[in-house]
């Protein structure tokens, strides 16, 4: 059994897709919750899955590295960031590089880097006056967003669409797509898209493909 530990500051809706994906699986599960937050609703959800979850303290997190022997305690291999707001500390990416992946709520390297989260993402893409956006999914370094890319989905940008719509539209590929890419990624194999195609890494979705 691979164990995966998602670490998400908020909502967790992207951890939810991840936890029912893998809740009947034999072979890699979520075997850890981690977030900043002690009020996170995700720490609700991980709790309904019977899911074990970790409260971080800031001065912890960034000035020791007690948090591994937590990690090594679960068994951990892989760590999903999932709307995980903190800087992932040195010790922690040198750990687990190549076993470390993000979603970020835009193309990368576009919209990007520190203060680039949440509406501030969708409210640049919408004064930019791009005709699309989607979801990057990569490998974390010590660097916001930087980390080597492995899967890309777009959706487009119509011009009456508001930040909160364009939110929506990329949260709908997050939540398709998260999961399979995880799963693919853990088990090095290419990835199985929803209409059937198989697609080798780093993968790029265009939108008309899923329109
Ligand atoms: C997602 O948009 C993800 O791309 C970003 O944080 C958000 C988390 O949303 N990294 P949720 O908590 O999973 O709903």
């Amino acid at each position: 059994m691979k164990n995966i530990a998602i670490f998400a500051s908020g909502t967790g809706s992207n951890a939810r897709k991840i936890m029912e994906y893998f809740a009947l699986r034999q072979d890699i599960r979520v075997g850890l919750v981690v977030s900043n937050r002690s009020d996170a609703p995700v720490l609700q959800i991980a709790a309904a899955f019977h899911i074990p979850t970790q409260i971080i303290e800031r001065q912890n997190f960034t000035q020791t590295e007690d948090l591994l022997a937590q990690l090594d305690a679960f068994q951990v291999e892989y760590i999903v960031l999932a709307g995980f707001l903190w800087k992932i500390p040195p010790y922690l990416v040198r750990r687990f590089e190549g076993r470390m992946l993000n979603i970020h709520p835009a193309l990368l390297p576009k919209y990007g880097g520190k203060g680039m989260y949440g509406m501030h993402v969708h409210e640049a893409v919408r004064q930019s006056g791009d005709r699309e956006t989607g979801i990057t999914i990569h490998l974390v370094n010590e660097r916001y967003d930087e980390g080597a890319i492995l899967f890309q989905a777009c959706c487009p940008v119509f011009p009456e669409d508001s930040p909160a719509e364009i939110a929506k539209n990329v949260q709908a590929l997050e939540h398709v797509y998260f999961p399979l890419v995880v799963d693919a990624f853990i088990q090095k194999r290419p990835m199985q898209l929803p209409g059937g195609e198989i697609a080798d890494f780093p993968v790029y979705i265009p939108a008309q493909v899923i329109l």
